[in-house]
Order: structure tokens, then C-alpha cells, then sequence
């Protein structure tokens, strides 16, 4: 069987060789704490899974559900973009239930690229959106996340002829892997260069319920013309702790989420029923439960960060989502810092090249590391010494 040339050409997994040490010391029966996965520790809230089980013994449950998700899941959407970001948005022209936002991610690049077209893509960035690209034979131009641009893209200086040929741009607010945040001025700024060079916005925000010190983060839509240029994906994922659930949303421009809702109906049936009641229950009830475990997550924050400066690292103090972006000493690759940590230390961190060139020089610790297993994990990490001929960042 010869594999199609669309899959061989895919670029290989950057972390096997730190994929295989783990699972060689845990063979070992060696200690490996991970820092690596956002995946949240913490669980859904009962009154979610309360409302799956009742759902789940309904039969009307058990049969196909439409692609396009139940009018209700949809009408919750709405309502939730209305109260938490003061967006209108029509349940049924401006909302596509996703079975998780990576599978929206994923297709919406056949949605909206031709073979050949460019799309303008973040780097470092969640892979998604530059190996949807390649498949639907789109291509990638790579915009440098620059600490100095507070990890926002500089739009200003992308050549004109690559502007020619770019359909869509895509952005990431609260950003994985940099733990950065846009604020208004940025939108507005992303608006008005798609309108003038008749770009598509995709602007990813699954972690945008995740924030701390009272910052709420931005939806792309709160900007005034958004919706005639651009979409947003969304998840109930990292905002609910529900990543196993597979439900999410891209919401916005009616074009573009028509052109998606044709692509997924030939593709997918939908979100099982159960989890879209559940979906809905999320959307609807109290969301204090976010507030409670945002502060969790904001104690694990502080934590992190007061050890990694004491060993001498320089980090980001992230307003919101998921991660801490942290410098690597001098002397030290991002790989090379990765794996110093697993080898010396069995604790795991992501190489920021895993995320792209640009992450070059970083190393990504997760917050959704159970409270036990962070301290152990940190009392290890604050042991590390570094190596004869080799400084700390700071
Ligand atoms: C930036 C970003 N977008 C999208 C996703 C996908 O989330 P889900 O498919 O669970 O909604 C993730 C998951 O980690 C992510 O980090």
C-alpha cells in the first residue's frame, strides 16, 4: 500500500526523541512528572455531567445528530457570547457547532484556500493551523511572534506579493504557547488589514475563560466590522474542563461558517446528543466554576514562576491560558534544555521548537499539573543546577 504523498509529506513529530526517553525511564520504573500536555487535571463540573447522564438514557439520544448541531446548543452559543463578550450573533447563520475546535481548525483550511494560496500563520503557533494548510495544499508564510512585539505579529512589514496571494490570516488570543494577550487596538488593527488586502480572519480562542489577576480576555468579534471579514473558533475544552468531551464552536462571518457547515456535512455527523445538552448546561449555568478553577490554575501560576526565577530563568508572567513561556539558560537549545530537565531531572517541558522556529530559545511548562505533583515537581526543578561552562538566563 503506498501512502498518499499528502500524509508522507507531513513534517515529522518534533517531540519522538523526547516522546521515546519518557517512555524508556517509566519502563525503568523512574519517576517522569510532566509539565509537557494542556490538558486540564482539574474535572468537568457535575452539574454538566449530571445533565450528560440524563440526556445519555433519552433515546432520542442515541440517533444520528445533524451536523449542524441541536437549535438549542446553537441558541446557547448566542446567549453566552452576548453576556460574556456584548456580541450578537445569529444562531443560525453565525454559529457551527465543532466537535472540538480542532476539527473546525483543521477543515476550515479546505474551506478557505485553494492549492496554492497562502496562508499567513503565527509562528510559534498550536501546529494545527500550518499542517491544515499543507494538506489542503495552501501555503504557509510565517509570521515571527516576537517578544519584542509582545508576541503579536507585525503585519506591517509582509512582502506585497506574498499579501497577493494570502487568503486567510490566522491568530491566537490568549496565545498557546507564549501565554500572550491581545488587546482591542490589536483587533482593530487585524480588522482593518483584512479589509484592506481582502483577507480572511481566523482567530483561534479556546483559552480565553482562562485568565488571571482579573483579566478578561478579548473576543476577535467585540470589534466593530469583525464579523464582515472574519470568524472565531472556541471550545468548551480548556473553558470547561472538557477536553475529552469534543465540543466546541466557530462563530462569525455567516460566509465562512456557511462554507464550513457544507465541508463538515459530507465529512462528520455532528456532536453526539448527550454532549451537546451537556455542552449547553456548561454554557448556561453559574460561571463561578470558571472563577474557582482560574484561581487555581493563578496559585500553580505564581508557584511556577517564583521557582523558575530562582533557578534563573527569565519568564512571562502570563495573563491567562494555559502556560508559562520560559526562557532556557544560555548555552542551552530549546531541545537541548528539554531534555537536560528529563534526563537529570525526569521532568518534562515542551521545546518551543515544537511550536516553530521562532520558538527557538523557549521551553513551555502546563498548568494542568495535579497541586501534589507541581510541588514535587517544582521542589526537582529547583534543584537544577546547570552545567560546568554553561550560565543561567538571568
Ligand atoms: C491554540 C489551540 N487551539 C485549539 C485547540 C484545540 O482545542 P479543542 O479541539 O479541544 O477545542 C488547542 C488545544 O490544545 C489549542 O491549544
Amino acid at each position: 500500500m503506498k501512502i498518499s504523498q499528502r500524509v508522507s509529506s507531513l513534517p515529522p513529530y518534533l517531540f519522538v526523541g523526547i516522546s521515546k526517553k519518557i517512555a524508556e525511564k517509566r519502563a525503568r520504573g523512574e519517576e517522569v512528572i510532566s509539565f509537557g500536555i494542556g490538558d486540564p487535571d482539574l474535572p468537568t463540573s457535575d452539574a454538566v455531567i449530571d445533565r450528560l447522564c440524563a440526556a445519555a438514557r433519552d433515546p432520542a439520544n442515541h440517533r444520528y445528530p445533524e451536523s449542524e448541531g441541536l437549535p438549542e446548543l446553537r441558541r446557547a452559543m448566542a446567549t453566552w457570547y452576548g453576556k460574556r463578550f456584548h456580541v450578537e450573533l445569529n444562531p443560525d447563520t453565525e454559529i457551527l457547532p465543532l466537535i472540538g475546535s480542532k476539527e473546525g481548525i483543521g477543515h476550515a483550511a479546505w474551506c478557505y484556500l485553494d492549492p496554492g494560496d497562502i496562508a499567513l500563520i503565527p509562528d510559534p503557533a498550536y501546529p494545527v493551523y500550518s499542517i491544515s494548510t499543507l494538506l489542503a495544499g495552501g501555503k504557509p508564510y510565517y509570521l515571527p511572534l516576537k517578544e519584542e512585539n509582545a508576541f503579536l505579529p507585525d503585519l506591517d512589514i509582509i512582502p506585497g506579493e506574498v499579501l497577493q496571494q494570502a487568503k486567510v490570516l490566522w491568530i491566537n488570543y490568549p496565545n498557546n504557547p507564549t501565554g500572550a494577550v491581545a488587546e482591542s487596538s490589536f483587533f482593530e488593527k487585524v480588522v482593518t488589514f483584512a479589509r484592506t488586502n481582502n483577507i480572511a480572519i481566523c482567530h483561534d480562542g479556546p483559552y480565553s475563560e482562562v485568565a488571571f489577576d482579573g483579566y478578561r480576555p478579548h473576543s476577535l468579534l467585540e470589534t466593530l466590522g469583525a464579523k464582515e471579514v472574519g470568524i472565531e473558533f472556541h471550545s468548551l475544552s480548556k473553558s470547561y474542563n472538557m477536553t475529552g468531551w469534543r465540543i466546541g464552536m466557530a462563530v462569525g462571518n455567516a460566509d465562512m461558517i456557511d462554507a464550513l457547515k457544507r465541508f463538515k456535512s459530507n465529512l462528520d455527523s455532528g456532536i453526539p446528543q448527550s454532549i451537546q445538552y451537556a455542552g449547553i448546561e456548561a454554557l448556561n449555568s453559574s460561571q463561578d466554576v470558571v472563577e474557582k478553577r482560574n484561581a487555581i490554575y493563578q496559585r500553580r501560576r505564581d508557584l511556577m514562576i517564583d521557582t523558575l526565577h530562582d533557578i534563573g530563568l527569565n519568564v512571562n508572567i502570563p495573563k491567562a491560558g494555559l502556560y508559562v513561556w520560559a526562557h532556557v539558560p544560555k548555552g542551552y537549545n530549546s531541545v537541548e534544555f528539554a531534555t537536560e530537565l528529563l534526563d537529570k531531572l525526569g521532568i518534562v517541558v515542551t521545546p518551543g521548537t515544537g511550536y516553530g522556529k521562532n520558538g527557538e530559545g523557549y521551553v513551555r511548562l502546563s498548568l494542568t499539573i495535579p497541586d501534589a505533583l507541581l510541588v514535587k515537581g517544582l521542589s526537582k526543578l529547583s534543584g537544577w543546577q546547570g552545567i560546568v561552562g554553561r550560565t543561567k538566563s538571568r
